[in-house]
């Protein structure tokens, strides 16, 4: 079996625990190869390294940081199809999707590589005369990234590109389900000609190397997507870091009475099911007009009833495996969570009997808002029905949970659409389209438990993995105070 190092300034290298751990297709139980179970000291090696090179590496100016980019985006390309199988055999989503999956980080690296060329401030009229005001961005230092499995190559590209158009250094942490995408991203880096000590990767464990760098004195910079329970724990160990955090979701899906029900279907079986439901964006509830609700419950059941599962490599399949043991009882529990709750179990419900995790796309109807099934992100093929009587009551069932990622829409009538857009609690909304499918250059994140405020993408991304400086330069050869003062 084939054992996979970590990078550390500029070397693959193993671990001095000298232990290793698996990764394994959650389609076939197959095993892909051996990695570094890693411990304190090669993070420490890995912050050291990443310290060193920062040094370097801010001063490189950022549209020469743009070419490297540039050049990522173009080999991402050439190797589309070899990295979209690996995400599907390492994650396991449909082929599709995980072509859509290595495209989002193609397109992220080609829209950040520009922003080289940009890194806007701004300036503004001073108060006094002969005195020149403005801001510039400068880079926050050594930044730890820390990315789940859903998005294995998109997302470790959102918070790495920005992070290298800034300035910054990198300590790249994947999740342990998917660390082979990792380094094959990671390879696609180093040929691209990031330098030594930019980018270092360390696979293992939240405990030893997750924990370690949120507590870590010389890192400057936390960016984490994944559950509530570690965004609290990092906000809790980071101290004064800059944190930046994306969060669960409970992503309603509201469907009016003038709704075409055809195209909410589409987007409920696409939000809901995707991706086997390992979305942080996915529709885990559909809150429906009473007036339409049996209409679209039995289209619904009978486009789920036709959902092929699957491994993820055969075209015909529509929805893979869950991650993982772990995601497949998780799924199992909260369906007898929701039966003892008294929602009504349309259809799926149950583990299929297949070598791997799956489990079939479930529908619960007369689901209550307030239900654990509405409340909790489950993250798997399980979606609620809710009932609603006005526009009003959906607002307020779409908003009765702790998240606010995405949200969405189907309606033709221009006051409700836009009354959603003004009182959703959400990061996005979506009119007459589904929860999922966020475009690179505009921002991602969301409200509430969601996260911290911070956004990912577009020209946030770049705010958020950089410092803003205020500048004056005073050319009145004479000491001049600001608000007047003589
Ligand atoms: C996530 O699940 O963490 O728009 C993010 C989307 C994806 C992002 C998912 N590009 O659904």
């Amino acid at each position: 079996m084939k054992i996979y190092k970590n990078y550390i300034g500029g070397k693959w290298v193993s671990s001095s625990s000298k232990k290793t751990f698996f990764s394994e297709n959650p389609a076939t139980l197959q095993k892909l190869g051996k990695f570094q179970l890693s411990n304190k000291k090669d993070v420490d090696k890995a912050v050291e390294s990443a310290r060193k090179a920062f040094k370097k590496w801010k001063e490189v100016p950022a549209p020469k940081r743009g070419d490297i980019l540039f050049k990522v985006a173009g080999l991402l390309k050439r190797d589309k199809e070899r990295l979209a199988k690996l995400v599907t055999v390492e994650m396991g989503k449909v082929i599709n999707e995980a072509r859509g999956d290595v495209q989002e980080a193609i397109d992220m690296f080609e829209y950040i590589a520009g922003e080289g060329r940009r890194l806007f401030g701004h300036t503004t009229p001073s108060e006094l005369k002969n005195k020149f005001a403005m801001t510039i961005r400068v880079p926050i230092g050594v930044c730890a990234l820390i990315t789940p499995w859903n998005f294995p190559v998109a997302i470790p590209a959102w918070k790495i590109a920005p992070a290298l158009i800034c300035g910054n250094t990198v300590v790249f942490k994947p999740s342990s389900d998917t660390p082979l995408c990792a380094v094959e991203l990671v390879k696609v880096l180093i040929e691209a000609g990031v330098p030594k000590g930019v980018v270092n990767l360390v696979t293992g464990s939240a405990e030893d190397v997750g924990q370690t760098l949120v507590k870590h004195k010389d890192v400057d910079m936390i960016s984490f997507t994944g559950s509530v329970f570690t965004g609290e724990y990092i906000t809790k160990n980071a101290g004064l870091k800059k944190v930046g955090l994306e969060l669960g979701g409970k992503n309603p899906i509201i469907v009016m009475e003038d709704a075409d029900i055809n195209l909410a279907v589409d987007g409920i079986i696409w939000g809901a099911f995707g991706t086997t439901g390992q979305r942080c964006t996915a529709a885990s509830r559909v809150v429906v007009h009473r007036k339409i609700k049996k209409k679209l419950e039995n289209a619904l059941l009978k486009r789920t009833k036709r959902l092929r599962l699957g491994n993820g490599l055969n075209k015909k399949t529509d929805i893979g495996p869950l991650i993982n043991k772990k995601a497949l009882e998780k799924s199992a529990r909260y369906v007898s969570i929701g039966k003892k709750e008294g929602a009504k179990l349309l259809c799926g419900g149950k583990i299929a009997k297949l070598k791997g995790y799956y489990f079939k796309p479930t529908i619960f109807a007369e689901v209550k808002k307030n239900m654990r099934i509405a409340q909790e992100e489950i993250f798997g093929p399980i979606v609620a029905i809710i009932s609603v009587n006005n526009l009003d009551e959906a607002i307020n069932v779409a908003n009765s949970v702790r998240y606010g990622l995405s949200s969405s829409i189907y309606t033709n009538n221009i006051s409700y659409a836009f009354k959603s857009i003004q009182d959703i609690e959400a990061g996005l909304t979506y009119i007459n389209s589904s929860t999922i499918g966020s475009e690179v250059h505009l921002p991602f994140g969301g409200m509430k438990d969601t996260g911290n405020g911070t956004r990912e993408g577009g020209i946030h991304g770049v705010e958020e993995f950089s410092e803003v400086k205020t500048v004056y330069v005073d050319y009145s050869d004479r000491l001049q105070k600001a608000q007047g003062v003589e």
